[in-house]
């Protein structure tokens, strides 16, 4: 008779109640395929389970998440409570602590604490994986990893939060309200349990800084990445960059230049046509370059089936005795990464200038432009749009007027530098609204 693997899940939220429907609704294929039955032993949750829709069987309930990491009817530890602090923090590190194998859907625990994770592993023999962490169900940790284990990468970039490219596909679609997408976006399962983390590209950048270690052999460090969130899109930008070619994805990008890895997180154009440009809803896409083979992955980054697909591969990789180090190689091995400075990014941008409608006011903008040395792909500019009390005086019943810009590749100090310089002209009736272009 074989020992099945003895599992015990800390959190019965959206992936942990999916987790559980997985191992019980596939139990068959899964003891197939990892060569023995995979069990749900143990479980730690703040509700009664009686709410939670699902049958946990004959497994225990285990009142406090750190004694389900010592607890020693279980062999893994699945740790789906989310937060990079205490009770998930200290419930990894109870369990790898004494040689017990954890996986974790936490992208924040391992994007602050990842590399002092896989040291402690390392030092005691267990096994830390967290593919669920990133991308929800498309398997780009093992594909860094290992399936792009012999090539260089130059670049990893995608739509790495499934709730931020819901919002921004529904809003462009059916012009509906920011507030309204995000409702329907924590509706489904898919928002964190603080959804600023989405909106704000917080989430993303986590995403971002595990992805870049993998792809570039270096400590994870969330710190340098610059983070802009979908919070200032509004249904203008959607409009204006569905009528020049293109749509607003919020991206994660890590590249190699010459000034360092770059680790951005911030909306971004992207081409019409361009398989990213089409990725839509939950959907998440994860684009490589590398010496040998460019690709795109495409597939849900959210939500409890795709999620708790990737836990369960984790846990069939340990059943069968593949592993593989965290982030691809020992983690003394990590190099220290050198941070290429934003100030130094290069690339197009567009720019939506609410302009104040009078003679001279292009010329202007025009000259800030040129005096940074700053090549413009199109100008566009639209009528003005109404006043909210402009009065009677027709002329006086008129805004601001919209002017779109697009240049050609420059650098980011130059376009904040000529955007200070008209904005000193008192010609802008509000912020310049700056969007980055991003090569596909
Ligand atoms: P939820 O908020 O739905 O679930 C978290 C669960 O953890 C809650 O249900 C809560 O149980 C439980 N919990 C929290 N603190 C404790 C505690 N002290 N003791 C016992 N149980 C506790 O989150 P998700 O399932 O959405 O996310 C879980 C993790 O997976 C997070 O790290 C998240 O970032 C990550 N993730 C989520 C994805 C998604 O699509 N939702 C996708 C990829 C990763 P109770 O309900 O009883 O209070
Ligand atoms: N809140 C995250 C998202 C969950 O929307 O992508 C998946 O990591």
């Amino acid at each position: 008779m074989v020992e099945p693997l003895k599992v015990g899940l800390a959190g019965l939220g959206t992936v942990g109640s999916a987790v559980v429907r997985m191992l019980a609704n596939s139990r068959d294929l899964l003891a197939l395929r990892a060569g023995r039955p995979i069990e749900l032993a143990a479980f730690c949750s703040k509700d009664p389970p009686k709410d939670k829709g699902i049958d946990l069987g004959k497994a225990r309930k285990v009142a406090d998440p750190v004694a389900l990491a010592k607890d020693s009817g279980i062999d893994v530890l699945v740790e789906l409570m989310g937060g990079e602090g205490d009770p998930a923090k200290s419930t990894v590190e109870a369990a790898l602590g004494m040689g017990r194998p954890v996986i974790t859907a936490n992208k924040a625990l391992i994007a602050k604490h990842g590399v002092s994770l896989a040291r402690l592993a390392e030092k005691n023999g267990a096994t830390l994986a967290f593919e669920a962490a990133v991308a929800g169900g498309i398997p780009v940790i093992k594909t860094l990893r290992e399936g792009l284990g012999g090539a260089k990468i130059s670049r990893v970039y995608g739509i790495l939060n499934g709730t931020c490219n819901y919002i921004l596909t529904r809003m462009q679609k059916e012009s509906r309200s920011f507030a309204d997408c995000l409702k329907e976006a924590q509706r489904l399962g898919y928002a964190e349990a603080d959804p600023t983390f989405d909106i704000g590209g917080f989430d993303t950048a986590h995403k971002i800084a595990i992805l870049t270690s993998l792809a570039f052999g270096t400590e994870v460090d969330a710190e340098a990445v610059h983070v802009e969130g979908i919070e200032t899109i509004s249904l203008a930008d959607l409009e204006s960059a569905d009528q020049l070619g293109y749509r607003v994805k919020l991206l994660g990008v890590a590249q190699r230049t010459e000034t360092g890895i770059e680790q951005r997180v911030h909306p971004t154009m992207v081409p019409k046509g361009s398989v990213i440009a089409e990725v839509d809803g939950v959907l998440n896409a994860v684009a490589i370059d590398s010496d040998a083979a460019d690709l795109t992955l495409v597939g849900p980054g959210a939500g409890g089936p795709a999620t708790s697909s990737a836990v369960v591969a984790d846990l069939v990789d340990l059943a069968c005795g593949r592993r593989s180090p965290p982030f691809g190689r020992p983690a003394a091995n990590l190099l220290k990464p050198k941070r290429a400075p934003m100030q130094r990014h290069e690339g197009g941008y567009y720019i939506r200038l609410a302009a104040v409608d009078r003679p001279g006011t292009m010329a202007t903008i025009a000259k800030g432009m040129a005096g940074e040395k700053i090549s413009l792909e199109s100008i566009v500019q639209r009528h003005p749009g109404p006043r909210p009390h402009g009065g009677d005086d027709p002329k006086s019943a008129e805004g601001p007027a919209p002017v779109i810009l697009i240049t050609y590749a420059t650098t980011e100090d130059a376009v904040r530098r000529a955007l200070a310089a008209v904005e000193r002209e008192g010609v802008l009736a509000e912020k310049p609204q700056v969007i980055r272009i991003e090569k596909s």
